[in-house]
């Protein structure tokens, strides 16, 4: 059977993930994939209502989980799978790994109720390939500086950003394969470079 690639992007705000999705998909697009280019929380009708929701109001960090992993399985299920069972590369702004970064790492959630959660709507499903976005927090926030509005999660302090880098690095850790650590200090041109080398080395090796 046919199987499409997954791909996500991670790291923390203002670590570049944004800038280098298009420009992937668009490289991908000229060899011929088709490309489904996406986000979390987000990706459907549902799971963006919920991403409003859960970037502008407060709220404790077990329901920020249940509102993401909520999120989550209506994108799996509606976008997701169906995309990769008819083939196609589907390249995802954040995923699970920020969940447990963001909430397990920055807010202190309890790992393992993550782990259930995770378990539970994806079913086994991971993704393929992880590019890891590494800044560090007072680089991104540089970045940041001027960029955009913050949301709610934005505002958050730089020791929360080092909690969430290191939540990052546990799960890195937990998975190794999966990961491939990209050097997002360095000029865009370079970082383009690594994500490149990055997918198209991987597909080639696995070709017969
Ligand atoms: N290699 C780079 N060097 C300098 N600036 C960069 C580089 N890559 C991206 N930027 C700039 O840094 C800012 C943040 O980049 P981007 O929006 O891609 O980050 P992000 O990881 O998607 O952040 P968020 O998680 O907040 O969506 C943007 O203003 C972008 O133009
Ligand atoms: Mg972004």
């Amino acid at each position: 059977m046919t199987h499409g690639r997954f791909i996500t992007f991670e790291g923390i705000d203002g670590a570049g993930k944004s800038s280098h999705i298009e420009p992937l998909a668009a490289a991908l697009r000229a060899r011929g994939d088709e490309v489904v280019v996406t986000r979390e929380p987000g990706g459907t009708a549902l799971a963006e209502a919920l991403r409003a929701l859960f970037l502008e109001l407060e709220m404790d960090a077990l329901t920020e989980a249940l509102l993401v992993f909520a999120a989550r399985r209506d994108h799996l299920r509606l976008m997701i799978e169906p995309a990769l069972m008819r083939g196609a590369t589907v390249l995802c702004d954040r995923f699970t790994d920020a969940t447990f970064a963001y909430q397990g790492g920055g807010r202190g959630f309890d790992w393992t109720v993550l782990e259930r959660l995770e378990q539970w709507v994806q079913q086994g499903r991971q993704p393929d390939l992880t590019l890891w976005f590494d800044l560090a927090p007072e680089a991104a926030a540089a970045r940041l500086a001027g960029a955009r509005a913050a949301d709610r999660l934005e505002r958050e302090d730089r020791e929360f950003f080092a909690r969430v880098a290191a939540g990052y690095a546990r799960r890195r850790a937990q998975a190794p394969r999966r990961f491939v650590c990209i050097a997002a200090d360095r000029p865009r041109e370079a970082v383009w470079e690594q994500v490149q080398a990055a997918v198209f080395s991987a597909t080639e090796s696995r070709s017969p």
